[in-house]
């Protein structure tokens, strides 16, 4: 019989498969490290495991201990499989920016899980770095972790996933690509390679917003750099003592909208359905294309898997929010395509104003359109109403029809976006769109802003 005795067993030994279409601008062998491979679908099980048994064997860990860390969702994971099967205790500290996917993960695997704000200094007291070392200092027998400082982090790297990219390359690896969060991947596993053959070149991915790049470069912290980014898991605004710049050849930056296209390109062009920081290495790759030769072997890490952002970059709604997906609007019918799910809000002649204002606050709108037995009939929007009531403090309990305004002007289906906007003036704030069988959306100024 060939069985893991726990699940701990089965973290590493990570197969690295060849890409064959998002990287074909790349005149090279470019294989992927497809780290979903371990129990928690990520890299960081190796670490969270490899720094608990180096805790426990100092005693910074005590039997029955609580382990406390500031993680972005995946050492979570790693820590919390460890716990279970070892008896620990987790409390974990996350930032609002990470997806929620990546918080229930972390509760569905018994740990407590506190969310800080993301857009605070690190020194701030309500920063996730501040709280989770108050919450070490604080709890008894607790054993914080720091994946940024600890070297455990870096170590594993050089232990594990080093040694296995040299031998599954047969040691013809000639660069690796990789995200740079705690450092803790890329330098332990380039310590490795650039002892076994100095030649090889190490680039580490960075993010719009992050310190990484320019530091390298100029050895210059410069806190302007730092400022709120989307991509999840690298980039920093601190320098984490796991970042070896000397084993770093050079970093590139990819900006977020990049880094969620390409997300979604490694799921639909290579089947294999990994996170946000994989998006971010193969566009950080092809930036760096001049530097790949035909018989290079190139090797990028992909740290975490799919599952993690199906609210995020796999989700249109997010995509198109953002302005990341490259859509063509040029009709009525495109600029209504994200909210044809939700029922069009209206208010019938004999409501009262009252009840206008209330949908208006309800549902976060600005124009209702008027209906009654028939169909679409007027219109009310908030800054008449606003001056109506001005005028009169009794308004509330008027019924609409008595101060509705003229119904929108109504467009088919496949009216152009210039023939919409052109309908929308200081006095007529929206459009509504004929979907047949007396059915009708709207169209208002908000939305047109948006899709262009
Ligand atoms: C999804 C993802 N990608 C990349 C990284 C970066 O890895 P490292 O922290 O080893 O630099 C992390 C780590 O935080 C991560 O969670």
């Amino acid at each position: 019989m060939r069985y893991a005795k726990n699940i701990l067993e089965t973290i590493g030994n990570t197969p690295l498969v060849q890409l064959n279409s998002v990287t074909k601008e790349i005149d090279a062998l470019v294989l992927a490290k497809v780290e979903t491979f371990n129990p928690g679908n990520s890299i960081k099980d190796r670490m969270a495991l490899k720094m608990i048994e180096d805790a426990e064997a100092d005693g910074r860990l005590k039997p029955g201990g609580t382990i406390i860390e500031g993680t972005s969702g995946n050492t979570g994971m790693g820590l919390a499989l460890a716990a279970i099967i070892k008896g620990y205790q987790c409390i974990f500290v996350i930032s609002d920016k990470q997806s929620k996917e990546k918080m229930d993960i972390l509760r569905a695997v018994g740990a407590e899980v506190i969310v800080c704000p993301t857009n605070v200094e690190p020194e701030d007291p309500r920063s996730y770095y501040s709280v989770s070392k108050r919450l070490g200092e604080e709890t008894p027998n607790s054993w914080y972790v720091n994946q940024y400082d600890n070297p455990s982090n870096a170590i594993t790297h050089y232990e594990q996933t080093g040694p296995e990219i040299w031998e599954q390359t047969d040691g013809k690896i000639t660069h690796l690509v990789v995200g740079v969060g705690t450092g803790g991947t890329i330098s332990g596993t380039a310590k490795y390679l650039k002892e076994q053959n100095p030649n090889i070149k190490i680039w580490g991915i960075d993010t719009y917003g992050s310190v990484f790049k320019k530091y390298h470069e100029t050895g210059i912290f410069d806190e302007n750099e730092i400022y709120p980014y989307i991509t999840e898991g690298i980039g920093e605004d601190i320098l984490p003592k796991n970042v070896d710049f000397s084993v770093i050849d050079g970093f590139t930056k990819v900006t977020d909208k990049d880094a969620a296209v390409y997300t979604r390109k490694i799921a639909l062009e290579e089947g294999i359905f990994v996170g946000n920081s994989a998006g971010s290495a193969i566009k950080g790759m092809l930036q760096l294309k001049e530097n790949f030769k035909k018989d290079d072997v190139v090797v990028v890490i992909f740290h975490d898997h799919g599952s993690r952002y199906v609210g995020k970059m796999f989700n249109d709604d997010w995509m198109r929010e953002r302005g990341f997906l490259d859509e063509e609007i040029t009709t009525a019918a495109d600029l209504i395509k994200s909210h044809l799910d939700k029922d069009l809000i209206t208010v019938q002649t004999e409501e009262l104003v009252s009840h206008a204002i209330e949908r208006m606050r309800e549902f976060k709108i600005s124009q209702i359109p008027v209906r009654d037995v028939n169909g679409l009939v007027g219109s009310v929007d908030e800054s008449a109403l606003l001056h109506r009531y001005i005028e009169d403090k009794n308004i509330a309990d008027t019924p609409i029809k008595n101060v509705m305004g003229a119904m929108y002007p109504v467009v088919q289906l496949n009216a152009s976006i210039d023939a919409v906007s052109k309908l929308i003036t200081k006095e007529n704030q929206a459009v509504m769109v004929d979907l047949g069988n007396g059915k009708h959306h709207i169209i208002t100024k908000h939305d047109i802003i948006n899709a262009i």
